[in-house]
């Protein structure tokens, strides 16, 4: 990486200056759902909002998709791979347990001159991912900086349980960051976090606390376990405050921003954060019908979707919010 000053740079926004984003060619629909599990299109899309999603190949890898979305987002910033200094993937499903996914996408796309890493921050990745992007820009560590976050929930859902199999798809989005004069890009970011709820949501076994035996796979410890109702609860709660405390903290109203993109869980949810906001459902981005959740993918994916269909443009300002395993959480706020 050349020589950078650090004053220059942080007289500047750290800001988007690509994106792009890839779903699996398969599409599940909730009727394609009523004949694995007791279900019914209906329910799904009363209580949640989602009418399909899209499903990876058996061989088609979290690092797979997200080397998709990375050349959609290189191709739209119009920069080589080898210009990418950090490659960081938000995932929970990502290729092994060991190394991170981010070098297996490094491989994939040819960015030889990247460092990569994973975050494990589950829905809230990916803006964890783009609060890190910003400090190590600021810092001088990176000028370019490639945010992906990427699931392949399938392989981790337990297709027998419909509380959970109907609710997550697979997909990648992926976006990438430069210091620039032209706009403020990233203004404010907050975030938390919960431990003493991670029982809630998590898959039990695989880990160094249940390491995979026969018993673990007897008992279906590998797939996805959650607690819908109090996830639920938490998520309205903690999403609509971490919205408004990014606001404060940057001197905005929610009539500054343009377009919300909250993380694309449930339209309940989203439907709650807009009544407390006071605002119409027009201002939130909604993607979630076409591609379920997407867990650390959904908002980068829908990012992406919200400025090809011209939702969002230059100049706009973007009110993340997400919520997600952890507990975590988070919001930021973008002028694009
Ligand atoms: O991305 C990370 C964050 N995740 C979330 O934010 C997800 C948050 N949670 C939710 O979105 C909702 O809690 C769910 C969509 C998961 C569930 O909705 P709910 O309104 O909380 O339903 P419930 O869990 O209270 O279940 C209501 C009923 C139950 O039947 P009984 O006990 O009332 O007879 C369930 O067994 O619906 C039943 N049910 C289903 N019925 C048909 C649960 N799943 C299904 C299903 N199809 N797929």
């Amino acid at each position: 990486m050349e020589h950078m000053n650090k004053e220059d740079i942080q007289s500047k926004g750290v800001c988007i200056i690509g994106t792009g984003s890839y779903l699996p060619e398969r599409v599940m629909t909730n009727v394609d759902l009523e004949k694995l599990v007791d279900t019914s299109d209906e329910w799904i899309r009363t209580r949640t909002g989602i009418s399909q999603r899209h499903i990876a190949a058996d061989g088609e890898t979290c690092s797979d998709l997200s080397a998709n979305a990375a050349r959609a987002a290189l191709e739209s910033a119009g920069i080589s791979a080898d210009e990418v200094d950090l490659i960081i993937v938000a995932t929970t499903t990502g290729d092994r347990m060991l190394p991170s996914t981010a070098c297996f996408v490094q491989d994939k796309i040819g960015a030889k001159n990247a460092f990569c890493f994973d975050i494990a921050a589950a829905c809230s990745g990916f803006l964890y991912g783009m609060k890190v992007a910003k400090g190590m820009i600021l810092g001088g560590t990176a000028k370019t900086v490639l945010v992906i976050g990427a699931e392949k929930l399938s392989s981790f859902l337990d297709w027998e349980d419909r509380s959970t199999c109907v609710l997550f798809g697979d997909g990648a989005g992926a976006v990438l960051f430069q210091a620039r004069e032209d706009s403020r890009g990233i203004i404010s970011g907050v975030m938390g976090s919960d431990g003493a709820l991670a029982n809630l949501l998590t898959v039990p076994a695989g880990g160094c606390e249940m390491p995979a035996s026969q018993q673990t796979i007897d008992d279906r410890l590998h797939y996805v376990k959650m607690g819908g109702g109090e996830v639920f609860k938490n998520a309205v709660r903690c999403m609509c405050d971490a919205g408004q405390k990014v606001l404060d903290k940057a001197g905005l109203t929610i009539d500054d921003v343009a377009c919300v993109i909250p993380h694309q869980a449930n339209m309940r949810i989203i439907q709650a954060i807009a009544d407390r906001f006071k605002q119409p459902i027009d201002k939130f981005f909604v993607n979630l019908d076409k591609v379920g959740n997407l867990s650390g993918g959904s908002v980068p994916v829908a990012l992406d979707e919200a400025f090809r269909v011209g939702r969002v443009k230059k100049g706009d300002i973007v009110l993340f919010i997400v919520f997600g395993a952890g507990f975590t959480w988070g919001a930021s706020l973008v002028e694009l």
